[in-house]
Protein backbone atom coordinates (compact mmCIF):
# COMPACT_ATOMS: atom_id res chain seq x y z
CA UNK A 1 0.00 0.00 0.00
CA UNK A 2 2.10 3.28 -1.25
CA UNK A 3 -0.87 6.09 -0.60
CA UNK A 4 -1.06 7.72 3.09
CA UNK A 5 -2.74 11.18 3.44
CA UNK A 6 -2.11 11.73 6.69
CA UNK A 7 0.79 12.20 8.75
CA UNK A 8 2.20 14.24 11.61
CA UNK A 9 6.22 14.92 11.07
CA UNK A 10 8.35 17.14 12.79
CA UNK A 11 4.76 18.67 15.11
CA UNK A 12 3.33 19.20 12.62
CA UNK A 13 -0.16 17.54 10.30
CA UNK A 14 1.07 17.18 7.07
CA UNK A 15 -2.14 16.49 4.53
CA UNK A 16 -1.77 15.04 0.74
CA UNK A 17 -3.64 18.02 -0.95
CA UNK A 18 -6.06 16.35 -2.63
CA UNK A 19 -7.78 18.94 -4.69
CA UNK A 20 -4.38 18.45 -6.55
CA UNK A 21 -4.13 14.68 -7.44
CA UNK A 22 -3.61 13.04 -9.65
CA UNK A 23 -1.55 15.89 -11.77
CA UNK A 24 0.69 16.98 -8.10
CA UNK A 25 1.85 14.93 -5.72
CA UNK A 26 1.85 17.84 -3.28
CA UNK A 27 1.82 17.87 0.78
CA UNK A 28 0.34 20.92 2.70
CA UNK A 29 1.85 21.63 6.25
CA UNK A 30 -0.49 22.18 9.47
CA UNK A 31 -0.23 23.75 13.05
CA UNK A 32 -3.36 26.15 13.41
CA UNK A 33 -7.19 24.35 14.21
CA UNK A 34 -8.43 27.74 11.69
CA UNK A 35 -6.17 26.14 8.72
CA UNK A 36 -7.04 22.66 9.42
CA UNK A 37 -10.64 23.55 9.68
CA UNK A 38 -10.02 24.67 6.31
CA UNK A 39 -8.71 21.88 4.66
CA UNK A 40 -11.72 19.57 5.71
CA UNK A 41 -14.12 22.30 4.58
CA UNK A 42 -12.11 22.68 1.34
CA UNK A 43 -11.22 18.96 0.47
CA UNK A 44 -7.69 19.23 0.97
CA UNK A 45 -8.58 15.94 3.03
CA UNK A 46 -11.73 14.29 2.06
CA UNK A 47 -13.40 10.90 2.85
CA UNK A 48 -15.32 10.07 6.47
CA UNK A 49 -12.29 8.57 8.46
CA UNK A 50 -9.84 10.76 6.93
CA UNK A 51 -11.84 13.65 7.88
CA UNK A 52 -11.90 12.15 11.67
CA UNK A 53 -8.55 11.57 11.54
CA UNK A 54 -7.67 15.00 10.75
CA UNK A 55 -9.72 16.33 13.07
CA UNK A 56 -8.15 14.78 15.96
CA UNK A 57 -4.81 15.57 14.98
CA UNK A 58 -6.76 19.10 14.93
CA UNK A 59 -7.85 18.89 18.24
CA UNK A 60 -3.91 18.64 19.41
CA UNK A 61 -2.70 21.63 17.81
CA UNK A 62 -5.77 23.47 19.19
CA UNK A 63 -4.86 21.87 22.28
CA UNK A 64 -1.22 22.77 21.81
CA UNK A 65 -1.75 26.69 21.42
CA UNK A 66 -4.56 27.36 24.26
CA UNK A 67 -2.22 25.62 26.79
CA UNK A 68 0.49 28.03 25.60
CA UNK A 69 -1.79 31.22 26.44
CA UNK A 70 -3.47 29.99 28.95
CA UNK A 71 -2.33 26.84 31.13
CA UNK A 72 -4.78 26.65 33.27
CA UNK A 73 -7.88 27.27 31.28
CA UNK A 74 -7.06 25.28 27.80
CA UNK A 75 -9.70 23.10 28.48
CA UNK A 76 -12.34 26.11 28.82
CA UNK A 77 -11.21 28.01 25.30
CA UNK A 78 -10.71 24.83 23.40
CA UNK A 79 -14.59 24.53 22.69
CA UNK A 80 -14.57 26.99 20.06
CA UNK A 81 -11.86 25.41 18.44
CA UNK A 82 -13.77 22.16 18.48
CA UNK A 83 -16.88 23.98 17.38
CA UNK A 84 -15.10 25.15 13.78
CA UNK A 85 -13.69 21.51 13.20
CA UNK A 86 -17.16 20.18 13.77
CA UNK A 87 -18.34 22.94 11.29
CA UNK A 88 -16.19 21.75 8.69
CA UNK A 89 -18.60 19.49 6.93
CA UNK A 90 -21.93 17.88 8.24
CA UNK A 91 -22.82 14.37 6.68
CA UNK A 92 -19.47 12.24 7.97
CA UNK A 93 -20.11 11.50 11.59
CA UNK A 94 -16.63 10.38 11.84
CA UNK A 95 -15.36 14.18 12.22
CA UNK A 96 -18.20 14.31 15.31
CA UNK A 97 -16.88 10.53 16.50
CA UNK A 98 -13.43 11.96 16.49
CA UNK A 99 -13.73 14.76 18.42
CA UNK A 100 -15.99 13.34 21.04
CA UNK A 101 -13.27 10.65 21.41
CA UNK A 102 -10.24 13.56 21.71
CA UNK A 103 -12.61 15.53 24.45
CA UNK A 104 -13.47 12.19 26.36
CA UNK A 105 -9.52 12.27 27.72
CA UNK A 106 -9.61 16.15 28.73
CA UNK A 107 -10.48 14.86 32.02
CA UNK A 108 -7.61 12.82 32.71
CA UNK A 109 -4.88 15.23 31.84
CA UNK A 110 -2.78 17.12 33.89
CA UNK A 111 -0.34 19.52 32.84
CA UNK A 112 0.38 20.10 29.04
CA UNK A 113 -1.89 18.37 26.99
CA UNK A 114 -0.18 17.27 24.39
CA UNK A 115 1.39 14.44 24.74
CA UNK A 116 -1.56 12.68 25.62
CA UNK A 117 -3.84 13.97 23.07
CA UNK A 118 -1.17 13.22 20.19
CA UNK A 119 -1.01 9.33 21.35
CA UNK A 120 -4.46 9.16 20.96
CA UNK A 121 -4.84 10.82 17.97
CA UNK A 122 -1.96 8.38 16.26
CA UNK A 123 -4.52 5.61 18.25
CA UNK A 124 -7.34 6.92 16.04
CA UNK A 125 -5.18 6.32 13.10
CA UNK A 126 -3.43 3.00 13.74
CA UNK A 127 -7.15 1.86 14.59
CA UNK A 128 -8.74 2.72 11.88
CA UNK A 129 -5.88 1.03 9.27
CA UNK A 130 -6.23 -1.76 10.95
CA UNK A 131 -10.05 -1.63 10.90
CA UNK A 132 -9.60 -1.63 6.91
CA UNK A 133 -7.37 -4.38 6.87
CA UNK A 134 -10.10 -6.28 8.81
CA UNK A 135 -12.81 -5.45 6.26
CA UNK A 136 -10.99 -5.68 3.73
CA UNK A 137 -10.66 -9.58 4.48
CA UNK A 138 -14.27 -10.05 5.48
CA UNK A 139 -15.33 -8.23 2.37
CA UNK A 140 -13.12 -9.99 0.36
CA UNK A 141 -14.47 -13.42 1.69
CA UNK A 142 -18.05 -12.39 -0.22
CA UNK A 143 -16.57 -12.03 -3.26
CA UNK A 144 -16.84 -15.14 -5.64
CA UNK A 145 -13.91 -15.67 -8.19
CA UNK A 146 -13.35 -14.15 -11.11
CA UNK A 147 -16.23 -11.29 -10.12
CA UNK A 148 -16.47 -7.61 -11.57
CA UNK A 149 -16.40 -4.89 -9.00
CA UNK A 150 -17.91 -1.31 -9.68
CA UNK A 151 -17.01 1.12 -6.90
CA UNK A 152 -17.83 4.68 -6.14
CA UNK A 153 -16.06 7.56 -5.14
CA UNK A 154 -12.63 7.17 -3.81
CA UNK A 155 -13.39 5.02 -0.22
CA UNK A 156 -9.52 4.00 -0.45
CA UNK A 157 -6.26 4.62 1.64
CA UNK A 158 -6.88 8.08 0.37
CA UNK A 159 -10.12 8.42 2.20
CA UNK A 160 -8.94 6.83 5.49
CA UNK A 161 -6.04 6.45 7.39
CA UNK A 162 -4.62 4.14 4.43
CA UNK A 163 -5.69 0.66 2.83
CA UNK A 164 -9.38 1.94 2.49
CA UNK A 165 -12.67 0.51 3.19
CA UNK A 166 -14.42 0.04 -0.43
CA UNK A 167 -10.89 0.04 -2.02
CA UNK A 168 -9.76 -2.11 1.29
CA UNK A 169 -12.14 -4.84 -0.11
CA UNK A 170 -10.90 -4.56 -3.82
CA UNK A 171 -7.20 -4.83 -2.37
CA UNK A 172 -7.87 -7.95 -0.53
CA UNK A 173 -9.85 -9.75 -2.83
CA UNK A 174 -7.23 -8.86 -5.94
CA UNK A 175 -4.81 -10.58 -3.86
CA UNK A 176 -6.93 -13.45 -3.42
CA UNK A 177 -6.97 -13.77 -7.14
CA UNK A 178 -11.09 -13.34 -7.16
CA UNK A 179 -11.14 -10.33 -9.41
CA UNK A 180 -11.83 -10.16 -12.84
CA UNK A 181 -11.91 -6.57 -13.21
CA UNK A 182 -12.46 -3.24 -11.70
CA UNK A 183 -14.41 -0.48 -12.84
CA UNK A 184 -14.79 2.79 -11.21
CA UNK A 185 -17.55 5.77 -11.32
CA UNK A 186 -15.91 8.78 -12.43
CA UNK A 187 -18.21 10.56 -9.69
CA UNK A 188 -19.31 13.65 -10.67
CA UNK A 189 -18.86 16.14 -10.11
CA UNK A 190 -15.29 16.57 -7.69
CA UNK A 191 -14.39 13.51 -9.88
CA UNK A 192 -13.31 11.17 -6.82
CA UNK A 193 -13.22 7.92 -9.02
CA UNK A 194 -11.73 9.72 -12.29
CA UNK A 195 -8.93 11.17 -9.94
CA UNK A 196 -8.38 9.61 -7.04
CA UNK A 197 -9.55 6.21 -7.36
CA UNK A 198 -7.86 5.56 -10.30
CA UNK A 199 -4.74 7.08 -9.00
CA UNK A 200 -4.79 4.98 -6.38
CA UNK A 201 -5.10 1.83 -7.62
CA UNK A 202 -2.57 2.06 -10.00
CA UNK A 203 -0.15 3.17 -7.53
CA UNK A 204 -0.80 -0.42 -6.41
CA UNK A 205 -0.41 -2.06 -9.81
CA UNK A 206 -4.39 -2.65 -10.26
CA UNK A 207 -5.62 -2.17 -13.71
CA UNK A 208 -9.26 -0.07 -13.15
CA UNK A 209 -11.44 1.12 -15.45
CA UNK A 210 -13.23 4.36 -15.65
CA UNK A 211 -17.04 4.84 -16.84
CA UNK A 212 -19.71 7.88 -16.68
CA UNK A 213 -22.35 7.03 -13.91
CA UNK A 214 -25.07 7.07 -16.73
CA UNK A 215 -23.20 3.88 -18.09
CA UNK A 216 -23.69 2.20 -14.59
CA UNK A 217 -27.00 0.53 -15.20
CA UNK A 218 -25.68 -0.15 -18.79
CA UNK A 219 -22.79 -1.79 -17.20
CA UNK A 220 -25.20 -4.09 -15.10
CA UNK A 221 -27.40 -4.78 -18.24
CA UNK A 222 -24.86 -6.10 -20.04
CA UNK A 223 -23.57 -8.46 -17.60
CA UNK A 224 -20.14 -7.32 -16.78
CA UNK A 225 -20.36 -6.70 -13.14
CA UNK A 226 -21.09 -8.99 -10.06
CA UNK A 227 -20.68 -6.60 -6.80
CA UNK A 228 -21.06 -3.29 -6.07
CA UNK A 229 -18.86 -2.24 -3.17
CA UNK A 230 -18.61 1.16 -1.98
CA UNK A 231 -17.95 3.26 1.24
CA UNK A 232 -20.16 5.34 3.70
CA UNK A 233 -20.13 8.64 5.62
CA UNK A 234 -22.97 7.98 8.15
CA UNK A 235 -24.80 4.22 8.55
CA UNK A 236 -28.46 5.47 10.40
CA UNK A 237 -29.19 3.00 13.11
CA UNK A 238 -31.67 1.16 11.02
CA UNK A 239 -28.86 0.33 8.61
CA UNK A 240 -29.87 3.00 5.82
CA UNK A 241 -26.46 4.20 4.02
CA UNK A 242 -25.74 7.64 3.51
CA UNK A 243 -22.33 8.03 0.78
CA UNK A 244 -21.59 9.87 -2.44
CA UNK A 245 -24.82 11.43 -4.11
CA UNK A 246 -24.98 8.15 -6.70
CA UNK A 247 -24.49 5.94 -4.46
CA UNK A 248 -28.25 5.51 -4.05
CA UNK A 249 -28.64 5.16 -7.95
CA UNK A 250 -26.25 2.50 -8.26
CA UNK A 251 -28.55 0.05 -5.45
CA UNK A 252 -31.25 0.76 -7.12
CA UNK A 253 -30.16 -0.07 -10.18
CA UNK A 254 -27.88 -2.98 -8.48
CA UNK A 255 -30.99 -4.74 -7.19
CA UNK A 256 -33.16 -4.51 -10.39
CA UNK A 257 -30.39 -5.96 -11.90
CA UNK A 258 -30.18 -9.14 -9.13
CA UNK A 259 -26.78 -7.85 -8.53
CA UNK A 260 -24.88 -7.62 -5.09
CA UNK A 261 -24.65 -4.20 -3.15
CA UNK A 262 -21.73 -4.33 -0.10
CA UNK A 263 -21.29 -1.29 2.04
CA UNK A 264 -17.70 -1.23 3.68
CA UNK A 265 -17.10 1.12 6.75
CA UNK A 266 -15.65 1.05 10.24
CA UNK A 267 -17.81 1.05 13.78
CA UNK A 268 -17.00 4.99 13.92
CA UNK A 269 -19.05 5.51 10.64
CA UNK A 270 -22.34 4.10 12.20
CA UNK A 271 -24.66 6.59 14.24
CA UNK A 272 -26.68 5.21 17.00
CA UNK A 273 -28.23 8.62 17.70
CA UNK A 274 -30.26 8.57 13.63
CA UNK A 275 -33.27 6.20 13.71
CA UNK A 276 -33.23 6.37 9.97
CA UNK A 277 -31.77 7.75 7.00
CA UNK A 278 -33.96 10.73 6.64
CA UNK A 279 -32.29 12.49 9.56
CA UNK A 280 -28.58 12.15 7.91
CA UNK A 281 -28.05 15.65 7.01
CA UNK A 282 -26.86 16.13 3.75
CA UNK A 283 -24.30 18.55 2.59
CA UNK A 284 -24.87 20.76 -0.58
CA UNK A 285 -22.13 22.65 -1.99
CA UNK A 286 -21.04 25.30 -4.10
CA UNK A 287 -23.10 25.39 -7.14
CA UNK A 288 -19.71 26.37 -9.27
CA UNK A 289 -18.75 22.38 -8.37
CA UNK A 290 -21.61 21.13 -11.46
CA UNK A 291 -21.17 24.59 -13.45
CA UNK A 292 -17.41 24.61 -13.70
CA UNK A 293 -14.92 22.25 -14.88
CA UNK A 294 -12.20 23.45 -12.40
CA UNK A 295 -11.77 27.07 -13.21
CA UNK A 296 -13.41 26.78 -16.15
CA UNK A 297 -17.22 26.95 -16.96
CA UNK A 298 -18.82 24.69 -18.74
CA UNK A 299 -22.66 25.65 -17.85
CA UNK A 300 -24.66 27.82 -19.94
CA UNK A 301 -24.30 31.03 -18.17
CA UNK A 302 -27.79 32.04 -16.59
CA UNK A 303 -28.09 28.19 -15.55
CA UNK A 304 -28.44 27.40 -11.82
CA UNK A 305 -27.32 24.21 -10.06
CA UNK A 306 -28.69 21.80 -7.44
CA UNK A 307 -25.32 20.30 -6.05
CA UNK A 308 -26.42 17.47 -2.97
CA UNK A 309 -23.21 15.60 -2.50
CA UNK A 310 -24.72 12.93 -0.65
CA UNK A 311 -27.55 10.51 -1.19
CA UNK A 312 -28.89 7.91 1.45
CA UNK A 313 -29.50 4.45 0.23
CA UNK A 314 -32.00 2.44 2.01
CA UNK A 315 -30.85 -0.63 4.41
CA UNK A 316 -33.63 -3.15 2.10
CA UNK A 317 -31.23 -2.35 -1.03
CA UNK A 318 -27.80 -3.24 0.89
CA UNK A 319 -26.90 -6.82 0.55
CA UNK A 320 -24.10 -6.56 3.14
CA UNK A 321 -22.96 -3.93 5.21
CA UNK A 322 -19.24 -5.34 6.78
CA UNK A 323 -17.56 -3.55 9.15
CA UNK A 324 -14.53 -3.81 11.49
CA UNK A 325 -17.12 -5.67 13.57
CA UNK A 326 -18.21 -8.55 10.99
CA UNK A 327 -20.28 -8.84 8.17
CA UNK A 328 -24.39 -7.85 8.62
CA UNK A 329 -26.20 -9.64 5.97
CA UNK A 330 -29.23 -7.63 4.71
CA UNK A 331 -28.79 -4.82 7.79
CA UNK A 332 -31.86 -3.69 9.71
CA UNK A 333 -32.40 -2.14 13.03
CA UNK A 334 -31.84 -5.53 15.25
CA UNK A 335 -29.03 -6.60 13.76
CA UNK A 336 -27.17 -3.28 13.21
CA UNK A 337 -27.76 -2.64 17.38
CA UNK A 338 -26.34 -6.81 18.05
CA UNK A 339 -23.43 -5.51 16.07
CA UNK A 340 -22.99 -2.14 18.15
CA UNK A 341 -23.13 -3.97 21.23
CA UNK A 342 -19.80 -5.62 20.28
CA UNK A 343 -17.97 -2.35 20.04
O1 LIG B 1 -17.10 14.36 -0.44
P1 LIG B 1 -16.13 13.28 -0.07
O2 LIG B 1 -15.09 13.01 -1.09
O3 LIG B 1 -15.57 13.50 1.33
O4 LIG B 1 -17.04 11.98 0.02
C1 LIG B 1 -16.46 10.76 0.37
C2 LIG B 1 -17.36 9.60 0.26
O5 LIG B 1 -18.54 9.73 0.01
C3 LIG B 1 -16.77 8.25 0.56
O6 LIG B 1 -17.37 7.26 -0.22
C4 LIG B 1 -17.02 7.93 2.04
O7 LIG B 1 -16.54 8.98 2.84
C5 LIG B 1 -16.40 6.67 2.46
S1 LIG B 1 -14.66 6.83 2.55
C6 LIG B 1 -13.94 5.49 3.23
Amino acid sequence: MSVFPIRWHEEALKLLDQRLLPAEVTEISYDSVAAVADAIRDMVVRGAPAIGITAAFGVVIAARARYAESPDNWRESIGKDLRLLADARPTAINLFWAIERMRGCFDEIEGDPVERLLTEAKTIHKEDIAANKRMGDLGAQLIGAGSNILTHCNAGALATGGYGTALGVIRSAVAAGKVGQVFADETRPWLQGARLTAWELLQDGIPVSLIAEGAASWLMCQGKVQWIVVGSDRIAANGDVANKIGTYQLAVSARYHGLKFMVVAPTSTVDMNIAGGADIPIETRNADELLKCGDKTVAAAGASAWNPVFDVTPAVLVDAIVTEQGVVEKPDAKKILAMMENT
